[in-house]
């Protein structure tokens, strides 16, 4: 039995990682101050291999009571404020939670000796540059402060790695989508908001021309990497992972495919692109694939199917 810290449990995505972990008896130690998770996730993941602390990341003695209530192993850090837009809002804000949260919690977890720390970084590290796909090896070069607070963690990690000998493990995250994504903010996912939108029979705003595009993975592909990574033998070539599925879909494509499952003839409402935006991003994801053992990762029109 291994004892997981997962922040950012109120989450999308810690909440998933969660109930996967406690699912397969497992305990989780959660933590969230609900800046942007929500209490009814929490509840649905009460369990006696479940314990929850509300608080912030960036909190010191938060944290530090967290550890040395618990002898964890691992750690999956997902809790971040996740939105390019907002970090250009207030960059002051993003860097502390995204930086200093971060590094806060290596800070703890090589004072208290864990197995691993797994970090959900993003593929917004990249930033314009025109090599695609993105691999391990792709140049890096942010134009968020978001994508910069990511990028420095990254560093951080390689750092503790070498300092304090902790093992770190980077997971680069393309645009995860699926059910349970919170549509309710201007930077929510593009597919949450569609999806929110198209269900209140209201025709959502694409940004720029449509035709940008990304590569959508689903949470619970996500999920599995997070797993694989912590219990994979670890060596150089596995600290950092692009987390992608290799296929790219445009906005234009995700609205037909919406107008296809609600049965719409709409056309999008067209408005000036948004600052920090990317053109075109997808993942070379073949390091994932191995470590999946070639596992196919779940069909975009499928998963938006059912969603
Ligand atoms: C996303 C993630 C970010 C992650 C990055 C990795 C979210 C909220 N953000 O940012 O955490 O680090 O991928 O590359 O998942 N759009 C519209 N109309 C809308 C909303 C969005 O046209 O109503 C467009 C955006 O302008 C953008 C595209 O859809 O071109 C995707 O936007 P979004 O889902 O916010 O994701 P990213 O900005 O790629």
């Amino acid at each position: 039995m291994t004892v997981n810290l997962v922040t950012g449990v109120a989450g999308f995505i810690g909440y998933e990682l969660a109930k996967k972990i406690i699912s397969s008896n497992n305990i989780v130690i959660g933590i969230d101050n609900f800046y942007s998770g929500s209490r009814k996730k929490v509840k649905d993941l009460e369990s006696v291999n479940f314990y929850f602390y509300e608080g912030s990341i960036t909190d010191y003695s938060f944290i530090e009571k967290v550890f040395n209530s618990h002898k964890i192993d691992y750690v999956f850090h997902q809790a971040a404020i996740s939105s390019v837009g907002s970090s250009i809002e207030d960059p002051i804000q993003s860097n502390h939670v995204n930086l200093l949260g971060t590094l806060n919690l290596l800070n703890f977890s090589s004072k208290y000796n864990i197995s691993r720390f797994i970090f959900a970084s993003s593929a917004a590290v990249y930033g314009v540059l025109p090599e695609l796909p993105k691999n391990e090896l792709s140049a890096t070069s942010p134009i968020s402060p978001y994508a910069l607070e990511k990028l420095t963690s990254e560093y951080y990690l390689d750092l503790f790695s070498k300092l304090y000998d902790l093992q770190t493990i980077k997971l680069r995250y393309f645009n995860v989508y699926g059910k349970g994504q919170n549509p309710n903010n201007e930077y929510s996912g593009v597919i949450s908001i569609f999806h929110k939108l198209f269900t209140s029979d209201q025709i959502p705003t694409i940004f720029g021309n449509g035709n940008q595009y990304r590569d959508f993975i689903h949470v619970s592909d996500i999920v599995e990497i997070n797993i694989a990574a912590s219990k994979i033998e670890y060596s150089n070539k596995i600290r950092l992972i692009c987390c992608g599925t290799g296929t790219k879909t445009s906005v234009n494509e995700i609205f037909a495919l919406f107008c296809e499952k609600f049965n719409k003839n709409w056309k999008p409402i067209y408005k000036k692109e948004r600052k920090g935006d990317i053109f075109g991003s997808y993942s070379d994801n073949n390091l994932m694939s191995k470590i999946l053992k070639n596992k196919n990762t779940k069909e975009f029109k499928t998963e938006i199917m059912k969603l």
